[in-house]
Formats: structure tokens, C-alpha cells, sequence
């Protein structure tokens, strides 16, 4: 594909970049670039030195492990290597991998072949670690380093308490046994720890990983020990005049019974379909758990047939890693913005260089508040870690400070509303800006499009951009005059012909029969989310009354608060806001009719309970689930607490919620329970 110089000169560039990279990553616990776009230089390279065989040299990145060594800790010789894994990062790859070991397997040893087994477990995405116990005795940790040579980190390991310092140490036995695992930092932890960091004006860790790797170089061990570190481990290592295994399971058992963490989502296999199952399942479920993973990783149970099939210069071939596609990544922030939603609040936002990070195209992404921008210290130009993680927004972890332009400069927030040129206000212990002019532009559309969602009253067909044209058109001001569009106002616009048209005012029509609290949920008071508008709803029983509604009758209802009840009241005794609630009226929405009001509709049967779902289940939806039970007065939260009454599960459930509500002691039910639950109340009910 290239021709020689070409090929020996970017050779030469991948090489410097990537130790470039190493650096960052293992010495200094800052990367540069991200690990998806560190992994595709190393492929490149790897490519390259196939094609090009000539320029391929021992000291190549392809062909060692890790990065230097810092000069803090005394370097430590392994025991014996510590390799690293190969990567594959598609199914196809993924196949080629298990056919090389079956074919590997079979030529050595053809009955063995088919019945090849395979050992699945979790990518964890911290930092390895070998530990080294002498008669019982853990005598040193030392990080993995360059393969050969690690890094002493023992003291910093002995504050780490779900690692044994000692061990059962059977007469005879294990004179010698290395352990080898992940030191990870608990995502709860980081997020902890970053937020002391802000307010402690210290620059905020960019990722679990880095927090972990961080806190367990540190010099001094007592920094170590109020880092909250944690430790997976999966891989027996040396052992001297201790028991021998056949298989890799085996040793994982073994380990668990000498006390250290093994954990529970590694499991065996035989099939590759299960694999991939395994993988999907994983995936999905990724951000459930309470560590964070980059991928799977897939190793050949049996030891004798690993050691046949041997390994590279840096990894072996028995084993291979899955990695998931990228969450984090590194891209140039072009500027920041300020957007304004349905109350005028004010969000600062950065436009970036797009990239594609947790599975889609990202070109803009959440900086939330001014706070955020100024703790963080995001500048326009800057290059910034992009975070988007399962169905969360994309968000701006933090600018990568070594690549900071020069001339650089903090960012401000807009004295005035990019939308209507209003001013922005900030109050005394807000963290919001909040453009207050309620005719601008900017919040009638969000409104308006707002009031149209899924949550509220669900027009099909009238998204941010259809919303965006009416009322560019003058046609619609706010929400209640979508009621008064013809077909022939439709007509005379862009993207609209006979049928699309008559189908918005079929839609349009249709969410006049919305219940009530849908309707309360679409007028964007402050405040006033789905939960909040259901009791508003069981309480007022009807829009018109929600006019006439008192603070105090509203701060009385359970769990609703005084600052919602002021909420609401100020919104229908403002002037501009009560013509809204009175045209809706008008025309005939939120009236009280049995099939409307979700409290009639409903008995409140599980108010009071608590409910956390997990997993797929067969007659509803995730969503459907949770709103069956907030109908029916029950509160829905995403993890188990000491509160939660029930754990629902499907298939293929969140393995930590599963677990901390085992260890909470939350009742957990399935599909069937779940389904008596919604009929009858709490199962617990004499009666
Ligand atoms: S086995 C010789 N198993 O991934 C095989 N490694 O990218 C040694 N890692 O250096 C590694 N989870 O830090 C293994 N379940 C797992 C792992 C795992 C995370 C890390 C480990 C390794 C790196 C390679």
C-alpha cells in the first residue's frame, strides 16, 4: 500500500508518538491521547511492520510491554515476565483469535480440540499489580512496568485492605506464590475523590484508571491509604512447592479460597456463541458495575495446553482481549457556547471537533455550569477528554493542560442571552445563569418542544427542529397554540405535504386525551419533574384547579417539599404563565375524568415502596415497568439502598445490583412476582 520511505518514515513517527504516549500513561498517570486512539497507533504500527518486515526491531512498542519506570520506587525483577494481552476489537477478530488456538490446540493435541475450554472475565481497567507472598508472608507488590522490571510498591499495596498480607500457608506448600491482579479505584471513589480535588483547587483525575494508577505511585504511602483502592485478582503466577492445578479455574478457586477477590462474572465455557453472548451481555451491563472495564478478556482454561501454545515477545497466545468500543476520548474544543432550555436556564457547552466516542458521532457536550467551567479549567482551543457513557450526555471531563496553547485564554460566561440579547442572571447560591425574559426565542422553542415529548404529551412528529420552524413561521408562540394549527398552516411550510401534515394534527388532536399529570409535567414549571407532577395530579384532580391551588395544600402532600409548592404557585399566579394554564383549559386538556387522572386510574397500592428494576423483562419495557409503579404511587431509583423494598430482575441482569442488594438484604423478585406486586401491592401484605 505504501511504498518504502513512506512506510520507514511514518514507522519512525508512530514509535516516537507512542512512547511519547507511554510516558504520559505510566509515568506520569496523564495520558495524552486516549486508550482507543493509543491502541489503533499501535495496530498501525503493527501493520506496517508486517507489510514491511525489515523494519521491524526488537525495541519496538509492538514488541514490548508497558512504559518506563519511574525513578520513585526501586525497580524490582518479576519473578517471571509480565506479559501484556493482544487485542481484538470486532466479532470477526474475535473468531480468526479462537481459530488460531483451536488450530494450535488440534495440531498439538487433535482430542483435545474440540472440546477446547474457555475461561470469560472482565477487562478491568485499572493497573496490574504482582504480588508476592514468601511462606505466606506478602513480602512485595511491585507494578508490572516494562514486562521484566516493575516498579516496589509494597508499602503503597499494604494499605490496600481487601489484599491479604498474609496467607493460609499449608505445611510444605507455597514457600513462593505470586499473585497477579488489577488495582482499581470504585467509581464512587473517584467521583469522591475528583470532587475533593476541585475544591481543593488540585487538578481532577481524568478517569478511574488514572486515579488508581495515581494514587498507587504515590511516595509517600499515607496518600495511598486514603485513596479507597480496591483489587481484583486473575492470574496465579509462580508458585514454588505449592499445590498444582490443571486448569486456570482451578487456580481462581484456590485463590478465592486463600482470600483474595475473585470475581463473580468470570465463567467457563466451551462455546464461542456464548462467548459473544457473554460479551453483548457485558457491554450492556457495564456501567452497573461499581469498577469500570474496557473490555473482556478470553483465556484458555487448560494450563497444559497454554503452555504449548506459548506466547509472543509481549503476550501470550492463549489468551486475548475484547476491547469495547471507546467511552473516553481526546479531541480539540473548537469553542464554548451557551444554550438556553424551556426555563431559561443557561448551559455552557463545547463545540468540538467531532469524534466518536460511546458508539455515536459527538460534536457537542455538556460543561453544566460556570462553576464547572472555572473548577475545571476548560478553555476555548483547549484539547479535552470526552466522556460519553451508556445513555448519558456527552460530557467535558478536563483539558489535557500539557497541550494547552500558549496563548490561551479562561473563558467567561455571556453577560447577555445568545438567543433575545436579554440579560443572564446569576442569583446568590445558584449555579445556574438564567436568561428571564419568557418571550425569548430560544426558551419558546425548548418549551414548546418540551411540552411535546415523549414525558409530556407525546405529539408524535413535533421534535426541537419541527418546533423550531412553526415558530419561525409565527406560528405558534407557546404551547397551547399548537392547537390551533390547520393542515392548511402546514402546507404553506417546508417538509410538509398532505399526509405528514394531516398526521401532526391527528397527533396533535390525539394528546388532548394525555392524563393530567403528563399535562402538569409539559408546562416546564420549575422543579416539577414527572414524580413531582403525579402527586401534584392525584392532588388537584384537574388543570383548572391546579389555578386555584394553595402552597399549603401542596407542601402537605408527601414528598413534594415547599420549594415545589412555591414552585407551582408562582407559575399559575404570574400573568404570562396563567394565560398558558387557562387557553389549556380552554381547550380541554387535564380535565378529570376516572380514565385520566392516573391516581383514579390507579389505587396508589405501592406507595411507600421502593423499587429498583434490572435486566430485560418479558411483558414490559424498562420504562413501562417504572411507570407501572410510580402509577401506582410507588418511587423507581436507579441503584438498591437500605430503602429500596424490591429489586425487580429480568434477564440478563446488572451483576451489582444484584450483589449490593443481596447485601443490603432487598427483597429480590422476578417477572412473576413482579406482575403479582402490580395487582395485589406489597407481598408482605396480611391479607
Ligand atoms: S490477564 C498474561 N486478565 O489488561 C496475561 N489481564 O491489556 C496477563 N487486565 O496487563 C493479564 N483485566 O493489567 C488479565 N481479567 C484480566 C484482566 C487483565 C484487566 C489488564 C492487565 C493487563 C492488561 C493488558
Amino acid at each position: 500500500m505504501e511504498d518504502f520511505d513512506t512506510a520507514f518514515k511514518r514507522v519512525a513517527r508512530l514509535r516516537q508518538i507512542i512512547e511519547e504516549a507511554n510516558v504520559a500513561y505510566y509515568l506520569k498517570d496523564s495520558p495524552t491521547i486516549s486508550d482507543y486512539d493509543y491502541d489503533q497507533l499501535v495496530r498501525e504500527l503493527k501493520e506496517l511492520e508486517q507489510e514491511f518486515p525489515e523494519l521491524k526491531v526488537p525495541e519496538s512498542p509492538t514488541e514490548k510491554v508497558g512504559g518506563p519506570l519511574s525513578r520513585l520506587f526501586t525497580p524490582v525483577r518479576h519473578v517471571s515476565p509480565m506479559m501484556s494481552l493482544d487485542n481484538v476489537f470486532s466479532i470477526e477478530e474475535l473468531k480468526e483469535w479462537f481459530q488460531r488456538v483451536r488450530r494450535g490446540a488440534l495440531h498439538l493435541e487433535a482430542s483435545n480440540h474440540a472440546e477446547a475450554e474457555f475461561v470469560f472475565e472482565p477487562k478491568i481497567d485499572g493497573l496490574a499489580i504482582s504480588l508476592v507472598y514468601e511462606e505466606g508472608v506478602l513480602t512485595r507488590a511491585a507494578t508490572r512496568g516494562n514486562g521484566e522490571v516493575g516498579e516496589d510498591v509494597t508499602a503503597n499495596v499494604e494499605t490496600i485492605s481487601v489484599i491479604p498480607k498474609r496467607i493460609k500457608f499449608p505445611r510444605g506448600a507455597n514457600h513462593l506464590l505470586e499473585v497477579r491482579g488489577e488495582v482499581y479505584m470504585p467509581i464512587e471513589a473517584f467521583k469522591d475523590l475528583n470532587e475533593q480535588q476541585l475544591v481543593q483547587n488540585k487538578p481532577v483525575f481524568a478517569n478511574p484508571r488514572n486515579s488508581a494508577a495515581g494514587s498507587l505511585r504515590q511516595k509517600d504511602p499515607k496518600i495511598t491509604a486514603r485513596r479507597s483502592l480496591s483489587f481484583w485478582s486473575y492470574q496465579l503466577g509462580e508458585t514454588r512447592g505449592g499445590p498444582n492445578f490443571t486448569t486456570h479455574v482451578q487456580t481462581l478457586e484456590y485463590l478465592r479460597d486463600l482470600g483474595f477477590p475473585v470475581s463473580t462474572l468470570i465463567s467457563l465455557t466451551t462455546s464461542e456463541t456464548d462467548v459473544v453472548q457473554k460479551i453483548n451481555s457485558l457491554n450492556e451491563h457495564r456501567h452497573d458495575l461499581d469498577f469500570e472495564i474496557d473490555g473482556a478478556v478470553i483465556k484458555l482454561n487448560d494450563l497444559k495446553l497454554r503452555e504449548r501454545l506459548g506466547t509472543t515477545s509481549r503476550a501470550p497466545r492463549w489468551a486475548i482481549a475484547f476491547k469495547f468500543p471507546p467511552e473516553e476520548r481526546i479531541t480539540r474544543l473548537k469553542d464554548i457556547m451557551v444554550s438556553i432550555g424551556k426555563s431559561g436556564k443557561a448551559t455552557p457547552f463545547g463545540v468540538l471537533e467531532p469524534v466518536f466516542v460511546g458508539g455515536s458521532t459527538v460534536s457537542l457536550a455538556t460543561l453544566h455550569n460556570e462553576d464547572q467551567v472555572k473548577l475545571k479549567d476548560v478553555r476555548p482551543l483547549d484539547s479535552v477528554v470526552v466522556r460519553k457513557a451508556g445513555d448519558v450526555i456527552p460530557e467535558i471531563v478536563g483539558p489535557i493542560l500539557s497541550s494547552r496553547p500558549p496563548d490561551s485564554q479562561p473563558w467567561s460566561f455571556p453577560k447577555v442571552c445568545p438567543m433575545c440579547g436579554g440579560p443572564l442572571i446569576r442569583s446568590e447560591h445558584e449555579s445556574d445563569h438564567f436568561c428571564i425574559n419568557y418571550r425569548c426565542p430560544g426558551q419558546i422553542v425548548q418549551r414548546i418542544a418540551h411540552f411535546a415529548s415523549r414525558e409530556a404529551l407525546d405529539i408524535e412528529g413535533l421534535g426541537e427542529q419541527r418546533v423550531f420552524q412553526l415558530v419561525s413561521a409565527h406560528l405558534v408562540a407557546d404551547p397551547s397554540d399548537i392547537y390551533k394549527l390547520k393542515i392548511d398552516d402546514l402546507l404553506k411550510l417546508d417538509k410538509f405535504a398532505e399526509v405528514s401534515a394531516k398526521k401532526l394534527i391527528d397527533a396533535i388532536e390525539e394528546s388532548k386525551s394525555r392524563p393530567l399529570y403528563r399535562v402538569i409535567v409539559g408546562l416546564s414549571i420549575r422543579h416539577v419533574g414527572t414524580t413531582a407532577a403525579i402527586k401534584i395530579a392525584s392532588k388537584v384532580k384537574s388543570l383548572s384547579a391546579l389555578l386555584t391551588v394553595k402552597a399549603s395544600e401542596l407542601s402537605e402532600i408527601d414528598g413534594l417539599g415547599e420549594i415545589i409548592a412555591n414552585s407551582v404557585v408562582c407559575y399559575v399566579q404570574d400573568p404570562v404563565t396563567r394565560a398558558l394554564v387557562e387557553s389549556l383549559v380552554q381547550i380541554g386538556l387535564g380535565v378529570a375524568t376516572s380514565s385520566e387522572v392516573p391516581g383514579d386510574n390507579f389505587e396508589p397500592i405501592l406507595s411507600g415502596l421502593s423499587f429498583v428494576v434490572t435486566g430485560t423483562l418479558e411483558s414490559f419495557t424498562r420504562e413501562g415497568a417504572e411507570q407501572a409503579i410510580r402509577d401506582r404511587g410507588g418511587k423507581v431509583t436507579s441503584a438498591p439502598s437500605s430503602k429500596t423494598s424490591y429489586l425487580v430482575v429480568g434477564a440478563n441482569p446488572g451483576t451489582s445490583k444484584l450483589t449490593k442488594a443481596e447485601r443490603l438484604g432487598v427483597r429480590i423478585v422476578d417477572e412473576n412476582e413482579f406482575l403479582n406486586i402490580l395487582e395485589r401491592g406489597n407481598l408482605d401484605k396480611v391479607g
